[in-house]
């Protein structure tokens, strides 16, 4: 039988064709492979690097903040003591006032005395002085015990505090923390999902997570106020190294350009009685002293998940602030 070199030479060339077209697919997959990996590395490389200018900006700030609050303290210390020594004062200038008072319509002055008196009376205003200076006094006392209070954040937020690390049980933590938030909880009419894993404990200064727990609860209720579902859920899962809670609300979640802020000092939406914008920058100070990590995930409008992950043994002790 006579081979026909034609067919031969066909069947070879199809082959090869075949070949390179399936030599050409496998490295389009694995180009497309490869793309997709660097795509991938280049967004986790660019949320690190969000991550670290932050950390690097609120190490900053909370340098400055540790200064500030310094500089405050000396003069607030003062003006506290001062303010004390003038509620003295004024309660023995009441006194005389009262007495002299008593004493005019007592009639124990000639009436040219008590004329002049009266003059300089209404001429200093004096009754008006007199009922007017203790509301002053109170409301520059409640003045100072709010600048008190501001201080005393700043000074958390750099961390001036020593930390004493036990062995905590985060799970039980969460479950006190609710404790302690639950009348308010019920007035917001919040429903709470727990799904808690068995998870290790975590050594850390258990108070000052408890705090952090707590900030980020109170914040989620808050967020919650005008949403027709709250609903806050919080989980806890992890392994030997780390411990993941998570907090997921359905509240009015963060706008995109305000998301980067929330984490810096006196960061607030809130009005002034409702919050100082503390509290999510002194957790975020707690748990990067921890060795940990807390990000921020959110939908304008549909809810807010904020990631704690903390490592559970103590490989980086709480970054060194000097003591103010
Ligand atoms: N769960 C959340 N949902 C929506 N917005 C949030 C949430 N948590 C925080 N925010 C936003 O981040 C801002 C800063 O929060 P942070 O806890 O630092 O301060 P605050 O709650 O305003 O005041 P403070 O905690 O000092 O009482 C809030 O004012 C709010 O705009
Ligand atoms: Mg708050």
């Amino acid at each position: 039988m006579t081979v026909n070199p034609y067919k031969i030479a066909y069947q070879r060339e199809k082959k090869a064709r075949l070949e390179a077209e399936q030599l050409l697919e496998d490295k389009a997959r694995s180009l497309y492979i490869t793309n997709q990996e660097l795509i991938d590395s280049n967004k986790e490389l660019k949320k690190h690097q969000a991550i670290m200018l932050r950390n690097e900006k609120l190490a900053t700030i909370g340098t400055l903040s540790a200064g500030i609050a310094h500089e405050i303290n000396n003069p607030l210390a003062f003006i506290s003591s001062n303010l004390e020594m003038l509620n003295t004062y004024w309660a023995s200038c009441t006194d005389l006032f009262s007495e002299l008072q008593r004493l005019i319509q007592s009639g124990a002055f000639s009436d040219d005395i008590i004329l002049h008196l009266n003059t300089l009376i209404e001429r200093y205003d004096m009754v008006f002085i007199h009922e007017d200076t203790p509301e002053l006094l109170a409301d520059t006392v409640d003045g100072l015990v709010r600048v008190k209070e501001i201080v005393q954040n700043l000074r958390s937020f750099a961390r001036s505090q020593p930390t004493d690390y036990i062995e905590a049980d985060i799970n039980q933590g969460i479950q006190n923390t609710l404790k302690i938030l639950n009348s308010q909880i019920i007035d917001a009419r919040v429903s709470i999902r727990l799904d808690l894993q068995p998870i290790s404990s975590v050594m850390c200064n258990s108070g000052e997570i408890n705090q952090v727990l707590l900030s980020l609860i109170v914040n989620a209720t808050q967020a919650m106020e005008e949403s027709p579902t709250k609903k806050l859920t919080i989980s806890s899962r992890g392994n030997a190294e780390q411990v993941e809670i998570i907090l997921s609300d359905t509240g009015c979640g963060i706008p995109q350009d305000k998301i980067d802020d929330i984490f810096s000092p006196f960061f607030t939406t809130k009005d002034v009685d409702k919050g100082t914008g503390m509290g999510l920058s002194i957790a975020h100070s707690i748990i990067g002293g921890h060795g940990g990590e807390i990000d921020v995930t959110s939908k304008q409008g549909q809810g807010t998940t904020f990631t704690i992950k903390l490592p559970t043994m103590v490989n980086s002790q709480p970054r060194e602030v000097k003591n103010t």
